[in-house]
């Protein structure tokens, strides 16, 4: 399907999805975050996909959800279309690898959405920011529960409350992101970065995603018994047997996601 408020590009092993709503500033509106969860989906279920890039323009990621969209909405017409909760649970239920890539503003939902992906790297000109409460409502798709995962409970507060933005630096000091880079240099970045993950198991990028995540969903017991599991688990795989031994041979593995 073609698609109008996304552009998809795969070459190698690597999937790049961009935001394209200039007039709105990347603004989320229902068809952008169908046609990014279609697009996910089909990268997700690729055989040449390994890692997925979901990025934006030079000045905005994505300014937040479309408030033209929610503007005359009802309480009833959210609970009832039980906004955002699907496209959310569909963004995170990927399994391949993640990356954000950030330029310009990436706010409300945007911030929300780069917090959906496994790791942030940002542009220099990065400004992230929940300015829902400028709005008279609150975030809607994690930005009072991830950010504070985040950053902590007194930067998250601090944003969520006044609306100011962070910049790349802070967003870097706080670890809302992994890495800053000049812009012109931001999808460098990002496809080197990606072209490193791609160039692992597959199979073991994919247990990484879903051990760390999991942290986030359960005490650390229970997430050291996870982690375990998973770890024995890939003792089952050739790439296992391939990865040891190329270390042993002095060589670079070469891994079949077998
Ligand atoms: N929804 C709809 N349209 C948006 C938008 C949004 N979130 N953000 C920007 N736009 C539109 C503007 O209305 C404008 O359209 P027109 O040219 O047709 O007027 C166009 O994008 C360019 O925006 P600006 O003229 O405002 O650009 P600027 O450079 O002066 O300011 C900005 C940039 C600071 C990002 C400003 O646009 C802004 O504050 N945007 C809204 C940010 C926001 O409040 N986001 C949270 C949304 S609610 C949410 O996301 C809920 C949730 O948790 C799921």
């Amino acid at each position: 399907m073609a698609f109008e408020t996304i552009t998809v590009d795969t070459s190698d092993d690597i999937t790049v999805i961009t935001l394209n709503r200039p007039d709105a500033l990347n603004a989320l509106n229902q068809q952008l975050l169908q046609e990014l969860c279609q697009a996910l989906e089909e990268a997700d279920g690729s055989d040449q996909t390994r890692c997925i890039i979901v990025t934006g323009s030079e000045k905005a990621f994505a300014a937040g959800a479309d408030i033209t969209e929610m503007a005359d909405k009802s309480y009833v017409d959210m609970v009832g279309q039980a906004y955002f909760q699907a496209q959310s649970e569909r963004i995170t239920a990927i399994r391949k690898p993640v990356i954000a890539a950030v330029a310009g503003y990436a706010l409300g939902g945007g911030c929300e959405l780069a917090m959906m992906c496994d790791f942030i790297i940002a542009a220099d000109t990065a400004k992230f920011g929940q300015p829902e409460i400028n709005l008279g409502v609150i975030p809607g798709m994690g930005g009072t529960q991830r950010l504070a995962h985040a950053v902590g409970k007194a930067k998250a507060m601090d944003m969520n409350l006044t609306g100011r933005f962070m910049d790349a630096e802070e967003a870097l000091a706080s670890g809302l992101v992994s890495r800053v880079v000049p812009a012109k240099k931001l999808m460098d970045e990002a496809r080197g970065a990606a072209a490193k993950i791609a160039a692992k198991s597959l199979l073991a990028s994919m247990a990484v995603k879903d051990t760390v995540n999991r942290s986030f969903e359960v005490s650390l017991a229970e997430g050291l018994n996870y982690e375990r599991r998973t770890f024995y688990g890939l003792f089952a795989t050739q790439d296992q047997k391939e990865g040891m031994a190329a270390f042993q041979e002095k060589r670079e593995a070469q891994f079949r996601d077998k």
